[in-house]
């Protein structure tokens, strides 16, 4: 090929993020709305003097220009060299539409990362396992995260909600049909930041990790429980306490807290912060017939968009 074409989409994390990194299970949903797409192709510049696979970004999102790529980038391409066994090779260019808004607990860095190596693969007429895309995108994510569970990587190539333990995934059972609203608050946060500041606060108090991540375990378990007999409800009250969880963790903001308020004095059925935190998205669990009600409220307590991903019945065996 001359040109290799990789997507991916984002991700939302329904319950059990940050407890996760430390083998917690976690929920999370695939977003197919929101895609990133990535094209490699051989750079007219030719070779470059150390014959180093190098990039030209163009987040249309951001709207900026990466001439540099970032070290998580590198580390992927190196690993994706090494795994191929391509040593040295030609100047290529990577544009990167990344439609997947960064630093929202969305899984943009994971969603770029997979676009990118299935563009390199594309583009080097390779095959990419499963199991081999999702070790690459973690190679970025540990450099990008610092230390990352693999849950974002495993989301953004998934096609159904998951349940997600320490680096397995397997499909959730939902028996209930209703709405998620994923609200951006318009402010980014760094996963990265969040995830020390928890550890710190960890160090610093003892047995604060163990009563994070029990209640984290039993929040998460009984919401797998509630999703498969279609307790929308019980699913609900149990996303409004992993945020009041996250929020005493110091992982909330002041707008996403008037944002989790607002979905709930609407209607929603539970609300939270999702992902990394410290900014980013609330997801709202909804009944369709609140959904409108619901949306604007969000929006008059800051939000700048919103998102409405369908939970869809489906047997699982989590
Ligand atoms: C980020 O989507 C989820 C975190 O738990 C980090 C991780 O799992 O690597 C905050």
């Amino acid at each position: 090929h001359s040109v290799g074409i990789g997507r991916a989409h984002a991700k939302a994390i329904l319950l059990g993020e940050h407890a996760v990194v430390y083998g917690a299970p976690a929920l999370a949903l695939p977003i197919p709305q929101l895609t990133a797409t990535a094209s490699a192709g051989w750079s007219s510049r030719g070779r470059d003097a150390q014959g180093e696979l190098s990039f030209t970004m163009t987040g249309s999102a951001s709207r900026t220009v990466v001439t540099q790529a970032s070290e998580g980038l590198r580390r992927l391409t190196a690993a994706f060299k090494a795994r191929m066994g391509i040593t040295g090779g030609p100047h290529l260019d990577v544009i990167l539409d990344g439609a997947v808004p960064p630093g929202r607990g969305l899984g943009s860095s994971a969603a770029n990362s997979r676009a990118i190596i299935l563009a390199l693969a594309d583009l080097f007429g390779r095959e990419l396992s499963e199991s081999a895309a999702f070790e690459l995108v973690q190679t970025a994510e540990n450099v990008t995260h610092g230390r990352a569970s693999g849950v974002d990587a495993m989301t953004v190539g998934a096609s159904a909600p998951l349940l997600f333990r320490q680096g397995r995934a397997r499909p959730l059972g939902i028996g209930c049909e209703a709405l998620f609203i994923i609200a951006d608050s318009g402010t980014a946060g760094s996963t990265k930041e969040a995830v020390e500041r928890l550890r710190h606060s960890f160090e610093r108090e003892a047995g604060a990790r163990e009563r994070f991540l029990g209640r984290a375990t039993e929040l998460v378990g009984r919401s797998r429980l509630a999703l498969a007999d279609g307790e929308a409800e019980e699913v609900g009250s149990q996303l409004t306490h992993y945020h009041e969880l996250l929020r005493a963790a110091g992982l909330s903001t002041a707008r996403i807290d008037a944002m989790v308020a607002a979905a709930l004095a609407a209607g929603s059925l539970g609300a939270k912060i999702t992902g990394g935190g410290l900014g980013g998205c609330v997801l709202a669990l909804t009944r369709p017939e609140q959904a409108r009600q619901v949306t604007a409220q969000l929006h008059e307590a800051g939000a700048v968009q919103t998102w409405v991903v369908p939970l869809r019945r489906q047997s699982g065996h989590a």
